[in-house]
Parts: C-alpha cells; sequence; structure tokens
C-alpha cells in the first residue's frame, strides 16, 4: 500500500508496519550518491537548499526500496530495509535489578583478547550496568590496559589512575577504614565521570565487602512512589567540591537528569562531596524533604548488592547509573584499589563491535 497524502507518504513495509514519511524527512534522507558522500556514507544534501513545503511529482515502491521524483528533477531513492533499520533500538535493553542481583563475571584476558566475549561484557555492563572482570593481573596500573576496549581513559584533576589505601595520600573518606556510603565519584565535575574501573590489587583485611546500587531503579522507584520529590530532584542544583591542597573542583548540578523522552540520564549522589546550600535559597525546604527521601533510598538494604572484591578483580560500573559502596573494614592486612574513569559513550559503542 503506497498514498501520497498532503505532506507525508503513507506506505506499508513487508512487516505489515505502516509509515508516515514526512516530504522533508524523504527528501533528506535520500540516499543517492550526489545527496551522500560516497566514501564515507556522510550526508552531503543540505535540507534549507530545498522548499520547505517541497512535493513529490511521483512516488514508487519498487525493488525494495522508494523512489521519489521531485520537481527539480532529483530522484531521491530509499531501501525499505533502512527505514526499518532506524526504527530498530541500537544497544541493548536496560535492565534494573535490586538486593538479589550479582555482577556477572568476565575473564579479564579473554575480555582483552576476545571480540566475542568482549562484546558479551560490554552488553551486559550496558544492560545491568556493571560488571567483574576476574583474573586480573595485580600489577600496578593494569588499568590502562582496559583502554583497549573502553576507550580512552578520562582524566580528572588528581592521580590518571587513583590509589585507594589507607597507606596512601587521604583527600577523601575512601582513603580511610571506614565505611564509604553509596555515591558515585566526581560530584563536583559538571561531566562527571561515567564509567570507573575499581581493580582491586590486594584485600587481604577483614570487612570492606563492596556494595553497589541500581540508583536508575531506586529514583526510577521514586518517581513512581513519589513525583513530586522526584521533580524536584530533577531542578534544584546541587553544590558539590572535591579538593587537596592542588586541586579544585566543584560543580552545581541537580541530581537526577533525565533524556528528553523522560528516562534517566543520570544520578548524582555523593554524601561526602555535598556542599552547604545557601539556606535562601527558594524551595529549600522541599529539597530537603525530597533529599531525605531518596537517600532513605540509597540505603535500603532492599536495593544494594553486596560481595567481596577480591585481589585480581576489577569492578566496572557505569557510574551515572550504578553507585559504589563499601563496608567498613579493619586494616589487618593489605588492601590496595586503584581505579579509573573512562567515557561511557565509548563503552557503550564498543558493545556493538
Ligand atoms: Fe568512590
Amino acid at each position: 500500500m503506497l498514498e501520497v497524502k498532503q505532506d507525508s507518504v503513507l506506505f506499508s513495509a513487508s512487516s505489515n508496519k505502516q509509515y508516515d514519511l514526512p516530504f522533508l524527512w524523504l527528501r533528506d534522507n535520500c540516499q543517492c550518491n550526489e545527496c551522500r558522500i560516497v566514501e564515507t556514507q556522510e550526508k552531503q544534501f543540505l535540507l534549507h537548499t530545498v522548499p520547505v513545503d517541497i512535493s513529490p511529482t511521483n512516488v514508487e515502491l519498487k525493488d525494495e526500496s522508494l523512489f521519489v521524483l521531485w520537481p527539480d528533477g532529483h530522484q531521491s531513492v530509499i531501501p525499505l530495509n533502512k527505514i526499518e533499520e532506524s526504527g530498530r533500538s541500537r544497544y541493548p535493553e536496560y535492565k534494573s535489578w535490586t538486593s538479589g542481583f550479582t555482577p556477572r563475571k568476565f575473564d579479564w584476558n579473554e575480555f582483552l583478547s576476545n571480540k566475542e566475549i568482549a562484546s558479551d561484557a560490554l552488553q551486559t555492563f550496558v544492560s545491568f550496568g556493571v560488571i567483574i572482570l576476574n583474573n586480573a593481573p595485580k600489577d600496578l596500573n593494569s588499568l590502562e590496559l582496559l583502554s583497549k576496549r573502553l576507550g580512552p581513559i578520562h582524566e580528572t584533576l588528581f592521580e590518571r589512575i587513583h590509589n585507594v589505601s589507607v597507606t596512601g595520600q587521604v583527600y577523601n573518606v575512601a582513603h580511610t577504614s571506614k565505611g564509604l556510603p553509596p555515591h558515585n565519584d566526581f560530584a563536583s565535575y559538571q561531566s562527571q565521570p561515567s564509567v570507573q574501573a575499581l581493580h582491586m590489587l590486594e584485600n587481604e583485611c577483614e570487612g570492606g565487602d563492596s556494595i553497589i546500587v541500581d540508583g536508575w531503579k531506586v529514583v526510577k522507584d521514586l518517581k513512581k512512589n513519589n513525583p513530586e520529590y522526584f521533580k524536584i530532584l530533577r531542578e534544584f542544583n546541587v553544590p558539590f567540591r572535591q579538593f587537596d591542597e592542588n586541586n579544585e573542583t566543584y560543580a552545581e548540578a541537580p541530581m537526577i537528569k533525565c533524556k528528553s523522552d523522560g528516562s534517566i540520564e543520570s544520578f548524582r549522589f555523593s554524601n561526602q562531596l555535598m556542599q552547604m546550600i545557601d539556606p535562601d535559597r527558594q524551595g529549600i525546604k522541599d529539597f530537603y524533604k525530597a533529599y531525605h527521601e531518596v537517600s532513605a533510598r540509597v540505603h535500603d538494604s532492599k536495593y544494594s548488592s553486596t560481595f567481596r572484591l577480591n585481589g585480581g578483580e576489577a569492578l566496572i560500573v557505569a557510574s551515572l547509573r550504578v553507585l559504589h559502596a563499601r563496608e567498613t573494614f579493619i586494616p589487618n592486612g593489605k588492601r590496595h584499589l586503584q581505579d579509573a574513569y573512562f567515557v561511557y559513550d565509548n563503552a557503550l559503542n564498543n558493545s556493538l563491535i
């Protein structure tokens, strides 16, 4: 079925799905060699060079393609499979989880050497926001090697690869043996690191189990149960700061950010880095009620997955989604963790290779 309407073409594809294609869409998506750069498949045609009310003189369906003739004589060709492909979701589906969840483990060497295993691991990472690599080397700075799959390291001020041990430099609570409540790192950056790899080199201390929380699940439930609080946390800017004698990082941002379709893009949460908010700020009372509620949910055991990260294991989290935490430990042995950040876009797109 093919029908030319006032400003669009209606047709049914072989999948029986009906498409309503605007004339401007049809002109813009012409796949001919004139409208695209053949070598790169980039678009060359400029939409504003045709009238906004452009209308085809003829439309035909043949050889599994739409052929559209325009008043200036240009003929557009658009393969139907291209149209169908454009509606398919590109990435694995997001799957939320709660306390019963344990991250899937993949072998470090296989992740780096075997493309199929890497793709499976990265797709799992995209779905659940977390994986563990085991049999990892216990050598310093091994995290550099993960760039092969996760893209370049996202450096911050402070170290390129952070050392977390009680014997090193202390600029935040992670460098003590205290418990660490769920958070993501560097809430004090507007562009907060989006992937964090935590590589345990040695873990001989008693206690100090790792905890992860699906922050998106927490805020999705908050949205369902208390939409007003969700709205407040989307709109109210919160100050965060991390610093030492040489470095200063500071950002104000809402705790929840959403994409244009309303789905969650990031959850920024760090009790330790949150700064005093100007008490004169409008909405401060309501913000604090909403913050109290989301904090209670973040710390609710029903959302947290707890496990021991052993020496030679690397926990990788999609850090704008999955919060990490650590139970208190007794510093009666060696405990050395290194962490580094990567860019989620790179991990996401590498999951398709
Ligand atoms: Fe952290």
